[in-house]
């Protein structure tokens, strides 16, 4: 056990299948991440479809130079304290660093994120590895949301944040992965810092949503870190892929507002925010 006391089950609205026919019906999946309460009630309010509690929340929250330090206890507590603040949205919690190195032990967290976090479904990096524990929560019951392209996870192996996919051998290792993580059982796919033409490649080849982040316009949706969103940078080198949507609004809701606008309007984002 990881925490604490019992909150009532949750009954999101928006449900795993429903991303699916968003993808069917061509509607944009709008998607930010959230670490709390607070931000979590602004972003429901403002229509969010989905909202994931990333470990990112290691550098923006806890001020660390990556997400490698986060823990379970860490992603429990977050996760819930954003379930409480959602009466809309998809809850999706992050599984951290190692804590899916084995099926058996990403049985135990993801049931504790689930359980515990009240999250709905849980987001892994990867591939290779990774596919076991995909088909083993997948077959437990536990939805799957994976990640491919940059895995800020794997900092530490590629030696910094860097654009994947970019050459043509990389390129098709990625689609492979993107097919592989499907097979898997995994029912959504997170591209991070993937050229745009891969990506729309990826996201035409797959029947699961593939949701973007410096991605290109071509996926089924698209997600921010909240804070990036708001123009708050924690001392990062600001990624081409964010825009601040706090700018010439005059509350934080007006700037989730905005956000979802142009996700679902297919305004943002702009080529200037994908790579080629
Ligand atoms: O941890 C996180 O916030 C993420 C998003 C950037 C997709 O994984």
């Amino acid at each position: 056990m990881y925490t604490s006391p019992a909150d009532p089950p949750r009954r999101p609205a928006r449900t795993v299948p429903d991303l699916r026919r968003m993808k069917m019906s061509g509607e944009r999946i709008a998607s930010l991440t959230a670490y709390d309460a607070s931000f979590a009630r602004a972003m429901d309010a403002a229509g969010i479809d989905a909202v994931l509690v990333g470990d990112s929340l290691g550098m923006v929250v806890q001020g660390g130079a990556n997400t490698v330090s986060v823990t379970v206890a860490d992603m429990v507590y977050h996760s819930r304290c954003v379930a409480r603040g959602l009466q809309q949205a998809l809850l999706i919690a992050d599984m951290p660093f190692q804590s899916y190195a084995t099926p058996d032990r990403a049985i135990d967290a993801a049931s504790a994120l689930l359980a515990e976090g009240l999250a709905s479904m849980v987001k892994m990096e990867g591939a290779g590895f990774v596919l076991d524990a995909i088909a083993s929560l997948s077959a437990r019951e536990i939805p799957v949301c994976a990640h491919l392209g940059l895995t800020p996870q794997s900092v530490l192996r590629m030696g910094g944040f860097k654009v994947q996919g970019r050459d043509a051998e990389a390129a098709q290792a990625l689609l492979a992965q993107a097919k592989q993580v499907e097979a898997a059982g995994a029912q959504l796919l997170v591209l991070e810092c993937v050229p745009s033409g891969l990506a729309a490649e990826i996201t035409r080849s797959l029947d699961i949503p593939t949701i973007g982040i410096g991605a290109g316009l071509d996926c089924d949706g698209q997600i921010l870190v909240s804070y990036d969103a708001l123009g708050i940078n924690s001392g990062h080198r600001r990624p081409r892929f964010v825009k601040d949507f706090l700018k010439g609004q005059e509350s934080i809701e007006a700037a989730f507002k905005a956000y979802i606008s142009e996700v679902k309007s297919g305004a943002f984002p702009q080529a200037e925010h994908g790579y080629a």
